[in-house]
């Protein structure tokens, strides 16, 4: 799998404690950084990922920033992009289950990095439940396609 992972400055550090496990993972992954810890927006690195993944250019992305909320504001504004904002490992894998989450957003001035790589653990081994959620996702889908009507 292929996935594009980016953050602000308040979630480079956790950024770089989730690279490893994405590796042991073999998740293949995009950074689209930051890399240093100088004060950037979140919209733009939230919208480089969240591009990425409405665009299908990759499957799946991870967006960090200090509290997650800044991130998911930014990722769910776009096409397709279904952002959950988790801060344990329930939460992940009931958005993987129910929601079929395809961005992760992280709060990196929350939650350290061992829970976070718990969290991607089980978001990335958890497969969509499809049945009664996909009806409710395709519900989304038809709110997203008014609303771009308009
Ligand atoms: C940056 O200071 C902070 O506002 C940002 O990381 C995020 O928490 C916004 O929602």
């Amino acid at each position: 799998m292929k996935i594009a992972i980016g953050c602000d400055h308040a979630g480079v550090e956790l950024k770089n404690g989730i690279l490893p496990v994405l590796k042991e993972l073999s998740i293949i992954y995009e950074d689209v950084g930051p890399y240093k810890e100088i004060s950037v927006d979140y919209p733009d690195f939230g919208e480089k990922v969240s591009e990425m993944v409405s665009k299908g250019e990759v499957e799946r992305g991870i967006l960090i920033c200090g509290t997650g909320i800044g991130m998911s504001i930014v990722a769910n504004k776009f096409p397709g992009v279904r952002a959950a904002l988790c801060h344990e490992e329930y939460s992940a894998e009931m958005s993987r289950l129910h929601n079929d989450a395809n961005i992760l957003v992280l709060p990196g001035r929350i939650i350290g990095k061992e829970k976070a790589a718990a969290i991607v653990k089980a978001w990335f081994s958890t497969s969509f439940e499809g049945g009664r959620h996909q009806k409710r996702l395709d519900k989304i889908r038809t709110i997203e396609e008014r609303l771009i009507c308009r």
